[in-house]
């Protein structure tokens, strides 16, 4: 594929680009707008260095490639529904995304995308794992494609959010946190390329399948995305931008640099129902 408006600098064969000769604090023109999906599309997560987003215009970019998502627990900052806030420092019981996952893949129709804009950043650590779910699909054996083909699995985000961002000011008795099912494999609206999509976080159970069975399934499967030859490994910076597609990539913080403080906002893009 050819860019003529940024520049796409390919991390790995298989998952990750970083973009330049953008400024993603202005509008996008119809054709950079193109060019950044198609990267998107192509690399399935996109890396931008030195942008100092304000949280409007974070918000603006995200519009751009859809309906902005509000996240089903976690409380936003004052007058920004759409925010998720990503924040660790010295008083952080737990980080947001500690374990492999799609975002809110709970969801009946779970995000397409996610951008996470970072302000504060370790002096060492702190970096995101991504990997290619598409990479993860095409890394089975023929046998076990047609295995796992037509299976449906459970999401559930009970066992993940309840009690998890209660506070004094905040309480989830009551709440009802969403619980979906999704095929195990599902096909990429856009591309039409299929990926896994069972993840450590919110899969509970392949449906089709006995108990111990599902167990042992979904152990196999989450080993296999989590493997480093489907990774790509993103070091932030202050005002980097990471966007993902949640449809064909899962990821996960590592919580390495405790007690340092890891700060930013992410801005979430609403999908479609998963086939
Ligand atoms: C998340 O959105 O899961 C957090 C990712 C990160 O903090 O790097």
């Amino acid at each position: 594929m050819s860019f003529e408006t940024i520049t796409v600098k390919p991390l790995t064969a298989r998952i990750g680009a970083e973009i330049s000769g953008i400024d993603l604090s202005q509008p996008m023109g119809n054709r950079e707008f193109q060019e950044v999906h198609d990267a998107l599309m192509e690399h399935q997560v996109i890396f931008f260095r030195d942008q100092p987003l304000s949280v409007d215009q974070h918000k603006d970019f995200g519009r751009r490639f859809g309906d902005l998502h509000i996240h089903p627990g976690s409380p936003p900052p004052d007058g920004h529904p759409e925010i998720l806030i990503v924040h660790a420092d010295k008083d952080s019981k737990r980080v947001a995304g500690e374990r492999w996952h799609s975002d809110v893949s709970c969801d009946t129709e779970p995000p397409m995308g996610s951008i996470l804009h970072l302000w504060t950043v370790p002096d060492a650590g702190g970096d995101t794992l991504f990997s290619s779910m598409y990479a993860a699909w095409d890394g089975l054996s023929d046998r076990m494609r047609a295995y796992l083909d037509g299976l449906t699995a459970t999401h559930s985000g009970e066992q993940v959010y309840r009690g998890r961002y209660n506070s004094e000011q905040y309480d989830d008795a009551g709440r009802v946190y969403p619980q979906a099912v999704h095929p195990v494999v599902r096909t990429h609206p856009v591309t039409g390329q299929k990926a896994l999509y069972v993840n450590r976080t919110f899969t509970t159970r392949i449906n089709e399948l006995p108990s111990e069975e599902s167990s042992a399934v979904l152990d196999f499967l989450y080993n296999h995305c989590e493997k480093p030859d489907y990774q790509v490994r993103f070091k932030w910076r202050p005002d980097s931008i990471a966007f993902w597609d949640n449809r064909c990539v899962q990821h996960l913080a590592i919580w390495d640099y405790y007690p340092q403080v890891r700060s930013g906002y992410r801005v979430t893009i609403k999908g479609d129902r998963p086939f």
